[in-house]
């Protein structure tokens, strides 16, 4: 009980020192570890755990958690008052502070689930016809291949698939590759902000201005981008972008978010019939029936840390930690390659993927879990495979040592 008692307030406390470390001239740079400890300790882990696995989805701090709980617990009470009547309308809180961060119109910004249910909405809610091309690239996202696929099979669309090298040449390569495969049938471009398998950052904005000036719609899958690695609406310029924020924001599991640039909302339908009163209303895509309040008015909360913290902070740190163990594996090893770019923070943050010459990738990551007690993501794609490693603000230089040690004893001595 006591125990129970103590620490969240020493939690709260090691915000505080998080955020005085912060101020100017207070440090927090990539590498101030007294100022990384204080954001470490805001997060209840098991720490004989290390978890490089933090692009699928993130523990969030103690305090975020905390705030979900209290609210479940209060909507339990009485929920048709607590939960719709107190709890629901505070969604308004989140999306003003979502669409300021995000830089975009509040009534331009719908809270979802998750980065599926955003992009499925933008996916299956344009309309087409027979014979309407749709440029993708082979590294989307499986689910948003899958429902391009569907609406093949069912309404007679076109799916183009592009490829691209890894790492690219350049950027301009990247667009080159898109521009090739626009012809008079193309309506839309569906394309990841950063790519979910090496971390590349794609040039969006390049491709929107592409799109644009062809009446292309050019769809953004930024689930692995928002609170990841600094932007705003207006760098891209992008109609339309959907993220899940369990991830880099730190979010409850469970909440995400549609951007649709306002005079295009009519044009969009939502996944659940809205009345035709919504047509021009955001929150038609909101209207999925009974859910919880207390998960999506956490990501206010979650939105307050990731501030505290500062997103270049953020990046920066991330981008040390993942050339900490990038740049020791590349150099001790000739087996090592990262297939990330990983000179260019344009192109990269910190999601790299690791290949290993001559290891077959399943067995490396079961041998590093076995082994070591390390996630790492297997990813084994038609073109290309290796170890996805992504590191978190909560994660030790330490640890990524031990990540870095435990692949070179393994070359050393095979896999066990
Ligand atoms: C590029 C990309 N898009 C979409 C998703 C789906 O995210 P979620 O499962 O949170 O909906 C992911 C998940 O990893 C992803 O990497």
């Amino acid at each position: 009980m006591a125990a129970a008692a103590v620490a969240p307030s020493f939690r709260r406390d090691a915000l505080l020192r998080a955020n005085e470390l912060a101020a100017p001239g207070g440090g927090g740079a990539a590498d101030d570890e007294d100022y990384w400890r204080e954001v470490q300790r805001a997060f209840d882990l098991d720490r004989t755990i290390i978890n490089l696995n933090n692009g699928g989805v993130s523990p969030s701090p103690t305090h975020v958690l905390d705030a979900m709980v209290r609210d479940l617990r209060f909507s339990n009470v009485a929920p048709v008052h607590h939960m719709w009547d107190v709890l629901e309308p505070r969604i308004e809180g989140v999306r003003r502070e979502l669409a300021r961060e995000f830089g975009c119109d509040p009534e331009e910004l719908a809270i979802t689930r998750n980065a599926s249910e955003s992009m499925e909405t933008l996916i299956l809610g344009l309309d087409l016809t027979r014979g309407d091309e749709v440029i993708v690239t082979t590294q989307n996202y499986p689910r948003m291949l899958t429902a391009w696929e569907q609406r093949s099979r069912r309404e007679g669309i076109v799916v183009k698939p592009i490829t691209f090298e890894v790492p690219p040449r350049s950027m301009a390569y990247v667009v080159d590759r898109f521009r090739q495969a626009i012809t008079p049938r193309t309506r839309v471009i569906e394309v990841p902000h950063i790519t979910n398998l090496t971390g590349q950052i794609m040039p969006v904005r390049e491709l929107v201005q592409l799109g644009r000036a062809q009446n292309i719609e050019v769809l953004v899958d930024g689930a692995h981008s928002f609170a990841h690695f600094p932007f705003a609406r207006d760098a891209l310029g992008c109609d339309w972008f959907g993220t899940s924020l369990h991830k880099w924001l730190l979010a409850p599991i469970g909440t995400g978010f549609l951007y649709v640039r306002r005079e295009k909302i009519p044009s969009l339908w939502p996944l659940m019939a809205a009345p035709k009163t919504m047509d021009a209303n955001v929150r038609k895509y909101e209207e999925i029936g009974t859910h919880p309040a207390a998960n999506h008015n956490a990501i206010a909360v979650a939105l307050a840390f990731h501030r505290a913290i500062g997103a270049e902070r953020k990046a920066s740190r991330l981008r040390f930690l993942r050339d900490r163990w990038a740049k020791r594996l590349t150099n001790a090893s000739d087996r090592c390659r990262v297939l990330t770019p990983l000179g260019d923070p344009r192109q990269s943050c910190g999601i790299g993927l690791l290949h290993v010459e001559g290891v077959e990738v399943p067995k490396m990551v079961a041998h590093l879990w076995d082994r070591h007690r390390i996630i790492t993501t297997p990813i084994v794609h038609q073109e290309f495979s290796g170890l996805r490693i992504t590191p978190n603000v909560y994660t030790s230089p330490e640890e990524v040592d031990v990540f870095g040690d435990s692949v070179l004893a393994a070359l050393k001595t095979g896999l066990s």
